[in-house]
């Protein structure tokens, strides 16, 4: 049975420690007794600090982003070694935002994935197709490509560790939701890619999350299908009320 997990990821907003605290100081006593999900949150680095307040709590601290080298001259670059340092446990690689606006190619993405999982952060990987894409009946091509390229020489035991979100481009930030039905085609797909290149062991053990317009309104419907397991959540994980029942959601349709 694979453990529901949802991730807020709060982009380029609450980026002062105390604007992240504020939030996570109404969050924390919310969530504090959903077990049955895992829950992260990745602020932006200038407000990483925050680990600090959730050291005694369920709630893991990931980062937006990270750079594949260790230390060196990259100018606004982040260091794994950095992340490490303040107790940060999951990274989210290839963000769709990341793919378009700084042109992260798979290759890339694959670079940095290979070092997040040597050095032991839990990877968060995002695909997604762009609406022009699906329009033209390419969603399954895109994951496709994008899963070979971004997966390269990852083993399976590696493979088991990564957390899989399905960011259609087109639900991102715009209110229009996928359908429970059409996010639940998309991970079944995914999951015919991972049996395709590993076996149909691994392929259940990943988790995929759905990312897009997760409100709390439409939450439970997404997470209630099968291969549905949590959600990647922007705007509606910026305010606690809102992240809470997502959280809450997740935790009601988990087993
Ligand atoms: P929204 O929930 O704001 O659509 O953002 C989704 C997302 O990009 C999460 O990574």
């Amino acid at each position: 049975m694979r453990k529901p997990i949802v991730g807020g990821n709060w982009k380029m907003n609450r980026g002062t420690p105390e604007n992240a605290r504020e939030m996570l100081d109404e969050l924390i006593p919310k969530v504090k007794e959903m077990k049955d999900v895992d829950i992260v949150i990745a602020p932006p680095f200038t407000a990483l600090s925050v680990a600090s307040i959730l050291k005694v709590t369920n709630i893991k601290l990931g980062a937006q982003n990270m750079f594949y080298e260790e230390k060196g001259a990259y100018t606004g670059e982040i260091s794994p070694l950095f992340l490490r340092s303040l107790d940060v446990e999951y990274v989210i690689l290839g963000h769709s935002e990341r793919r378009n606006i700084f042109n992260e190619s798979n290759e890339l993405i694959n670079k940095k994935l290979k070092v997040a999982l040597s050095m032991d952060f839990i990877p968060i990987v995002c695909i997604g197709e762009h609406l022009e894409e699906r329009k033209a009946g390419k969603t399954k091509n895109v994951i496709k490509e994008q899963m070979e390229g971004t997966f390269k020489e990852i083993t399976k035991k590696e493979m088991e560790e990564i957390i899989i979100a399905y960011e259609p481009i087109w639900a991102i930030g715009t209110g229009e939701t996928a359908t429970p039905e059409q996010a639940e085609d998309a991970h079944i797909y995914v999951r015919e890619i991972l049996t395709e290149k590993y076996n149909d062991n691994t392929a259940n053990r990943v988790r995929i999350q759905y990312g897009g317009s997760v409100k709390p309104h439409n939450a439970k419907k997404l997470f209630e299908k099968d291969n549905i397991d949590g959600g990647l959540v922007g705007g509606a994980s910026l305010e606690a009320d809102s992240f809470a029942s997502i959280i809450k959601a997740a935790q009601e349709t988990s087993n």
